[in-house]
């Protein structure tokens, strides 16, 4: 069962094996007008902070909730602008009408969303805005690449059971879930498609981070790089989800 403090364990090398949200994404954020500098922010399941630095960076005041200690420490030193509550989203203390906007990058399948959602609702202000975004390694869309179907071969391997609950870039199915209650309606839902070049050991370093991957796995995809000469040029798919409070 994937653990939601593996990311705590690994923490030295979350920061730099993971890729960051790409630069459309943020331009479409700013064009919604979620990235007014000023307006108040809290970044659930930050991490070590890739999307918090970004926020800082874009003007607003940030406050972000991360219940992994690790990451916390990691995260006051690199962010230093940004307030810090090392709590899950379910626990925070958040104060009633305190936020413009909430977001969460890679991080709202960990909630449950049945007690987070009642939660933001009553911390963000009137007309707040909550924003749903992840990361998706292997955009299924785009053409079968040989390194996916290398990983496809070790995944096959497994005798786990899948995780329950949507799966990785059901957009249409997280939509519905932060739907659920009546606490927030969609008005804005976008995939972002795009590709990064891999080394074999930047593919070590990032498949450490997935939950649902042990170190062995990862290092049977590094190794599935260097037979593939070295490097792959591999799709991500970053589905966003902006919702606004009812
Ligand atoms: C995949 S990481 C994403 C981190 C960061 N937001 C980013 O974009 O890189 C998921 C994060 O969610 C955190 N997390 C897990 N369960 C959580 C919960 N119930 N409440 C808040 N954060 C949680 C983990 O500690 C981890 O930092």
């Amino acid at each position: 069962m994937p653990d939601p403090m593996h990311f705590d364990r690994l923490a030295d090398v979350y920061d730099r094996a993971r890729p960051p949200y790409p630069d459309a994404l943020w331009r479409r954020l700013g064009d919604l007008g979620l990235l007014v500098p000023g307006r108040r922010a809290v970044d659930l399941g930050a991490g070590s902070g890739q999307a918090t630095r970004v926020l800082v960076e874009a003007g607003l005041d940030v406050v972000a909730v991360e219940p992994g200690p690790a990451l916390a420490a990691r995260l006051r030193r690199a962010v230093p602008a940004a307030g810090v509550i090392e709590a899950t989203a379910e626990a925070a203390p958040l104060v009633a009408a305190s936020f413009d906007l909430a977001t969460a990058a890679t991080a709202v399948h960990w909630f449950d969303l049945g007690v987070v959602l009642p939660r933001l609702h009553r911390a963000l202000v009137p007309g707040g805005r909550l924003a749903v975004w992840r990361n998706v390694f292997g955009d299924m869309e785009a053409p079968q690449t040989p390194f996916r179907e290398r990983v496809a071969q070790i995944v096959a391997q497994r005798d786990a059971p899948p995780r329950p609950g949507p799966g990785e870039s059901e957009t249409a199915t997280w939509t519905g879930a932060l739907s659920v209650g009546g606490w927030f309606a969609a008005s804005h839902v976008e995939e972002f498609r795009w590709r990064i070049t891999l080394d074999a050991e930047d593919v070590r370093g990032l498949f450490t981070t997935f939950s649902d991957w042990t170190p062995e796995e990862a290092s049977q995809a590094a190794a599935a790089v260097r037979d593939l000469g070295g490097a792959v040029t591999e799709h991500y798919v970053t589905p966003l989800i902006v919702l606004d409070r009812t």
